[in-house]
């Protein structure tokens, strides 16, 4: 059961067929334009949608807004230095106000950063810095049906050689993601992590964290690491964090607040350039881009993300949606995490091509059947089309992520989510795809108009 009870509730917007229909055609059937009042159960993301406590919202209360040397920064302050140990600690506005900032400083046009994958701002702010980001999972990520712990880790013979190979020079930095989000929410081994942490010191370059699911993967590692059985998460997330030189950290995640991040410094030099740009862009260096109520609410979101009770219903909650998900005949990437399941679209619709969506075109289905958001991930996010709508690239698995908010739905929420992924599948071959009428240069998937094809 959930370790907590409900103290405020807000009703979930309920609707019909017929108005989910009239909302798709609305929206040109892109999800991300509908309003959040034509949901019923919003699974887009698990960021900045999470609920509350009691106790954060009466730290948010007990805030100080004064601008500079506020209280609520210095406890802010104190506990992420405690968590981390980084004696740096810059707040920004989320994360990728961190990532913006840290490649700013570190990164000149041609440098390249390595990491075991880079969620899709972090590539995007080292290219907007002129960098080239690689990814390098490691190769059990490739197979969606193993249940292999770790999926998450980076490719340490890849990251060996990269940084003793002709490039070596231009690596100016190693992120490592936990959870990894771009490979299905996989944790990291603290193995790898080590590992990765100490070729990263034989060859000089600086190693971090994109901290933003620290706890969720310190979980894991308690779960599936025999070393750390008997460690507490947050003895695990201490011991990762001291790991590395620094950390980006979208709080938005497991600091469980509607807004807010931080970048974590150990090198006092890089820490300064840092702090200028942070004044420029985001702040001054005791609030950076948030109000003093939320430098509070972090701090306490922190001190009770890595709560065993807390993680293990998490982890509970997403293995009861991926069984849901198998009994219902729809594939997941295995095994679950626990921000997401990710449902194997591509092998479900096999009657859709990649350029005609079948992640976006479940999604559109779990919409009309049963007001459910969700978000593709494969080639309306990942390929690319010539002027005719042929395909030129596609992703290579055709995913649908359906994202958990903290502490937001409860299992019997899930169920209804169970009973419409069995009512979609049994009905899949009626499922149609989706061809795109517009879509804007980048980042098409936000912003794209789509219509159902049968063909
Ligand atoms: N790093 C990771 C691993 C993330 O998943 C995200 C955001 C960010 C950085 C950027 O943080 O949103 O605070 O600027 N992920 C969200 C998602 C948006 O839905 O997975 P942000």
């Amino acid at each position: 059961m959930e370790p907590y009870r409900i103290k405020a509730v807000e009703p979930l917007p309920l609707t019909t067929r017929a108005q989910r229909e009239t909302a798709l055609r609305r929206v040109h059937y892109n999800l991300f334009d509908l309003h959040a009042d034509e949901v019923t159960i919003d699974l887009l993301t698990d960021s900045g949608t999470g609920a509350l406590s009691a106790a954060q919202w009466a730290a948010g209360m007990a805030g100080d807004e004064s601008y500079a040397g506020s209280r609520s920064y210095h406890r802010f302050h104190e506990v992420v230095r405690e968590l981390t140990s980084y004696p740096h600690v810059l707040p920004v506005h989320q994360g990728r106000a961190a990532e913006r900032i840290l490649f700013s400083a570190l990164l000149k046009p041609g440098r390249i950063t390595l990491s075991n994958t880079h969620f899709d701002t972090t590539r995007a702010n080292v290219e907007l810095c002129g960098g080239l980001a690689v990814d390098l999972p490691c190769p059990q990520a490739r197979d969606l049906d193993s249940d292999d712990p770790f999926k998450g880790d980076i490719d340490l013979d890849r990251l060996k050689e990269t940084l003793s190979g002709p490039d070596a020079s231009r690596v100016a930095v190693v992120v490592m993601t936990l959870t990894n989000n771009g490979q299905g929410g996989q944790p990291v081994s603290m193995d790898n992590l080590a590992r990765a942490a100490e070729l990263c010191r034989e060859h000089e370059v600086p190693f971090f964290l994109d901290a933003a699911r620290f706890a969720e993967n310190a979980w894991l590692v308690t779960q599936h690491e025999p070393a750390y059985r008997d460690v507490s998460p947050r003895e695990v997330a201490e011991q990762a964090f001291r790991l590395a030189d620094g950390c980006l950290m979208s709080a938005k995640k497991d600091g469980i607040v509607h807004i807010g991040g931080f970048l974590g410094l150990r090198d006092t030099a890089l820490a300064e350039r840092c702090r200028l740009l942070l004044v420029a862009t985001e702040g001054f260096p005791t609030y950076g881009g948030l109000a003093g109520r939320d430098l509070d609410m972090v701090a306490q979101g922190l001190t009770e993300v890595t709560d065993p009770h807390y993680l293990r219903s998490r982890a509970d909650a997403a293995r009861h949606l991926a069984r849901l998900a198998r009994e219902a005949g729809i594939s997941i990437l295995e095994p679950p995490g626990l921000h997401a399941v990710y449902l194997n679209a591509g092998r479900l619709l096999p009657h859709i091509a990649p350029h005609r969506f079948p992640g976006h075109a479940l999604a559109c289905q779990l919409y009309l059947e049963g007001g459910i958001r969700s978000v593709e991930l494969g080639s309306l996010y990942l390929g690319k089309e010539d002027a005719d709508g042929n395909p030129v690239a596609t992703a290579p698995f055709e995913l649908l992520r359906l994202a958990l908010p903290r502490r937001t739905y409860t299992f019997s929420h899930l169920d209804h989510v169970g009973e419409v992924l069995a009512a979609t599948a049994r009905d899949r071959d009626r499922i149609p795809g989706y061809r795109l009428v517009e879509q804007p240069p980048i980042l098409r998937h936000f912003q794209s108009r789509l219509e159902p094809v049968r063909r």
